[in-house]
């Protein structure tokens, strides 16, 4: 049945995959299937989430991303979903988006910017959602900033970050962005039980593993993905000591290498 590669355990004793991604052959995965979804960490705040009917691509920064595991021109998403402007999560973006055909769902300002270098964009903002033909996009707040630099250095700002709550086929699925911790992360586990949580823990620009901990009591996930630890020497924040700190959550945190995959019903 898994033919993409091999199994190993988590610390729950989950089974993992390695990856299997999708190309331009529209090729299918044996685990595509109902009520089991696939989600890859592709490393730093990227992620690759395929469902029976659709493929996710989450903040693309692969092209010069040293823990990138897979090439911006070899991943093929029907969706792009992007949590602000920051080029470490706009990544490649645009040119996945111009090749594929697949549109970019972000912030206003960040996709009117996008728009403009001719990517396919739908945008939304903040406690707003969107139903498409897969399901619903809620767009939340996110404690950060959203910018690029330009010449000179000069910060060109591209409205607020957010993080992202995707509903699809019976699960939901949070990214938080880059963020501190906010205790209205309650809210967002309230409105809709969270199946999968991608937190940042890498601490200096959003949560270290401390507060991430705090993040999951927060929102009551039943799974956990770290994510934006290790990609730069900058990035302290341990996975390992994440996954210490929220033993007794209840949420199973499974710590991915670049290019491994969890699957989850
Ligand atoms: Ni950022
Ligand atoms: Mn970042």
């Amino acid at each position: 049945m898994f033919s993409c590669g091999q199994s190993h355990r988590t610390y729950q004793a989950k089974i993992l995959f390695k990856p299997c991604y999708h190309q331009a052959s529209g090729e299918r995965s044996p685990y595509q299937q109902e009520n089991n979804m696939k989600f890859t960490y592709l490393g730093h705040a990227a992620g690759y989430l395929e469902t029976a009917s659709e493929r996710f691509l989450f903040d693309p920064f692969l092209t010069g991303n040293p823990k990138a595991s897979i090439r911006a021109d070899r991943i093929d998403p029907t969706y792009i979903l992007v949590t602000h402007g920051h080029s470490d999560h706009v990544g490649d973006s645009v040119a996945i988006s111009k090749r594929t055909g697949a549109p970019i769902i972000t912030t206003f300002e960040l996709s009117q910017w996008l728009e403009a270098q001719k990517a396919k964009v739908e945008s939304l903002n903040h406690g707003g959602s969107q139903d498409f033909s897969f399901g619903r996009i809620t767009i939340t707040i996110a404690f950060h900033s959203s910018s690029v630099t330009e010449e000179g250095g000069r910060p060109l700002y591209l409205g607020e970050p957010a993080g992202i709550v995707l509903e699809t086929e019976g699960r939901t699925i949070y990214h938080a962005g880059d963020t501190a911790l906010f205790s209205d992360m309650r809210l967002i586990g309230d409105e809709t039980p969270i199946d999968l949580a991608l937190l940042p823990i890498g601490d200096r620009f959003t949560m270290g593993p401390k507060q991430a901990k705090k993040a999951v009591e927060f929102l009551r996930p039943k799974h956990v993905v770290p994510i934006h630890h290790g990609t730069f020497p900058a990035l302290t924040g341990d996975p390992h000591e994440f996954v210490k700190l929220a033993k007794g959550t209840g949420a199973e945190i499974h710590v991915l290498q670049p290019g491994e995959s969890m699957s989850f019903t």
